[in-house]
């Protein structure tokens, strides 16, 4: 008796010393996890911040590193491909650089002054110094260059949807005086992708909202957004909703899709994402030639000043071609090539120094892609420059079309016997365009973006070819 109770007195121990073991490791954890919550979303020096509070400064005192690092987006980046050149107070200009997009841009306001993109902290002067304003602009254009929200409902009555779809209707001088009046006139801010109290990733932008939640009813097959397939085998009693419905990966992308996206934001209707059939460059094209101006005309967005083609333009669809690629596929988001974590003592901070991810290849790819820095920087620059002399061959392949187009019209050929030409203008511009316009020189999807140019230059060439046969027509 006595000696089991010795033997049992050993267990005890042992089951005594395994419990106290489990509870101080499991406390441990719970504090390590806890102050990783606390670091990451709580307001350590809890200065209250509200929708309203769109300048970035007051935000900065709770969370100072992602405020610092928001702030250098001031700062001039130039890569091969990325970035700005020119000068430090002025991005060179694209048309200057290409003067084939100045000439597919003739009769437009891009053909006047189209520059390279740079940091942030630049989008609303930038947007207010252009000469494209020299023409009329329309209010819909501040969506993705200033902290809108307050502006937006106010305009509709507390419902910032139907400001939105409204303030296409004043123009853009009218709108953007409002927007200064009202004490809002800061470039994109933490209150446009962060909720005030809780700091959870979200989407302010009813272009976004409207755009995302029509490209769900669709019935296009969007194997990146996992959230997206979900909703549509469900009820669908409620409209999909990103920020209720998307993961955090898929969250981490939707903030910037609020802007780097394809749009229409002419006078004529509200700013629309034209998602309606789908992200890709041809179910884009569908979208736009089944949409009717209000007077129930079809819509274009210029007249060539040269051939009298009524074409689209293209504007910065990194979100559409990004979803093209692998990087989408494998659930890579924006945010871990563009906002990489940086350590900060035992905490992981996102990078809101927003920029080109080859200034920054060790926190930007190495996480995953274990090759030096070198090979990593020439296997993008070999997909960039392969995509580059393929983007001056279609855009060769346009011009020569407008040549031939411009032959047949002084050789006495009517619009209609150029019918068919006119609308391969129309179709290889788009594709150049959506290339030309996006980027990232093809990195986000190079393999789509080549179809795309090699289908740029096979229209450009059917057209060219029956604009110098047009007698025959
Ligand atoms: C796998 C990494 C990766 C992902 C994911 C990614 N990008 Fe990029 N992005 C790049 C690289 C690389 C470049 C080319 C940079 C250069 O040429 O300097 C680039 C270029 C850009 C540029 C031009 C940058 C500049 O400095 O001029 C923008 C804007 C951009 N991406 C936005 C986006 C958006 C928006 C998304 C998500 C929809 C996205 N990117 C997803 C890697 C990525
Ligand atoms: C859907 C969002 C969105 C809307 C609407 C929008 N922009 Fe932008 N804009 C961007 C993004 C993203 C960039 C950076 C990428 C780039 O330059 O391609 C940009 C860049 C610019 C630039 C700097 C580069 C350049 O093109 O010279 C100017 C200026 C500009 N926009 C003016 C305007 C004007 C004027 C309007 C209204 C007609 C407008 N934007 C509407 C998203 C938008
Ligand atoms: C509210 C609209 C908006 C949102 C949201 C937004 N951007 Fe931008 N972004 C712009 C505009 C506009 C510019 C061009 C500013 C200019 O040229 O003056 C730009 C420029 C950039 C550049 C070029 C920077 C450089 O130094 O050349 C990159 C890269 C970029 N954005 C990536 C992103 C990523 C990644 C996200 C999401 C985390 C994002 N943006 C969210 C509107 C936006
Ligand atoms: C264009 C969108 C965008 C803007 C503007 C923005 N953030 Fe973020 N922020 C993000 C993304 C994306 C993350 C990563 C979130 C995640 O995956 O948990 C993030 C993360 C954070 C976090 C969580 C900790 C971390 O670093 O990952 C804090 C805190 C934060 N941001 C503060 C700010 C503050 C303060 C501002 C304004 C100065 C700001 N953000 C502006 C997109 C944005
Ligand atoms: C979160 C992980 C992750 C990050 C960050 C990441 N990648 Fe990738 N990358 C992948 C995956 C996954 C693939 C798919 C192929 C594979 O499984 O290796 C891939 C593929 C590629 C490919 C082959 C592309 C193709 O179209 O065939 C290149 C090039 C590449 N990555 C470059 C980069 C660069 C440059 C960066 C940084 C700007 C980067 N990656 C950041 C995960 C990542």
């Amino acid at each position: 008796m006595k000696d089991l109770f010795k033997k049992n007195r050993v267990y005890i121990a042992i089951c005594f010393i395994i419990i106290i073991a489990t509870v101080l490791v499991t406390s441990l954890l719970v504090n390590i996890m806890e102050r990783k919550t606390e670091t990451k979303y709580s307001n350590q020096n809890r200065v209250e911040v509200t929708e309203n509070d769109t300048d970035p400064k007051k935000w900065g005192i709770n969370w100072p590193k992602q405020y610092d690092s928001y702030k250098r987006t001031v700062q001039a980046t130039q890569t091969k491909f990325g970035g700005h050149g020119g000068s430090e107070s002025l991005p060179a200009e694209k048309i200057e650089r290409d003067p084939w997009l100045k000439r597919m841009f003739l009769g437009y306001a891009f053909s006047i002054d189209y520059r390279d993109r740079r940091g942030h902290a630049y989008m609303l002067t930038d947007q207010e110094n252009t000469k494209r304003l020299t023409k009329p602009q329309s209010g819909s254009c501040l969506h993705c260059h200033a902290t809108v929200m307050p502006l937006y409902k106010k305009l509709g009555n507390g419902d910032a949807m139907k400001g939105m779809e409204v303030s296409h209707k004043s123009s853009y001088q009218e709108l953007n005086k409002k927007l200064h009046e009202m004490g809002h006139a800061n470039p994109v801010s933490c209150v446009d992708c962060h909720e005030p109290g809780t700091m959870k990733l979200r989407v302010t932008r009813p272009g976004f909202i409207k755009g995302i939640t029509t490209l769900a009813s669709s019935n296009t097959p969007l194997p990146h957004l996992p959230s997206i397939e979900r909703w549509r085998k469900g009820t669908k009693n409620n409209p999909y909703d990103p920020n209720t419905d998307a993961s955090q990966t898929e969250m981490r992308s939707f903030v910037c899709g609020q802007c780097h996206v394809e749009y229409y934001c002419g006078g004529k209707l509200p700013l629309v994402f034209p998602w309606g059939n789908g992200l890709k460059v041809e179910e884009v094209e569908t979208f736009f030639n089944e949409l009717k101006f209000p007077d129930g005309t079809d819509f274009f967005d210029y007249t060539h000043a040269q051939t009298t083609a009524k074409l689209l333009k293209a504007q910065h669809p990194e979100f559409e071609l990004w979803s093209q690629g692998i990087h989408a596929k494998s659930g890579v988001a924006c945010a871990d090539c563009h906002m990489p974590y940086m350590r900060d003592g035992a905490t992981k901070v996102s990078d809101h120094w927003v920029r080109s991810p080859l200034l920054n290849i060790n926190r930007a790819c190495q996480t995953c892609h274990h090759f030096s820095e070198d090979e990593i920087k020439a296997r993008v620059e070999n997909i960039q420059e392969k995509n580059y002399k393929l983007m001056q061959r279609a855009a060769q392949a346009l011009m020569d079309l407008i040549d031939a187009i411009e032959q047949a019209k002084i050789a006495g050929a009517t619009d209609e016997q150029l019918k068919t030409a006119l609308a391969m203008h129309r179709k290889a511009q788009w594709r150049l365009d959506f290339i030309a316009a996006e980027n990232s020189m093809g990195f986000h999807a190079p393999q789509e973006a080549a179809r795309i140019l090699g289908e740029a230059v096979d229209f450009a060439r059917q057209g060219q070819l029956l604009a110098v046969q047009w007698k025959s027509r």
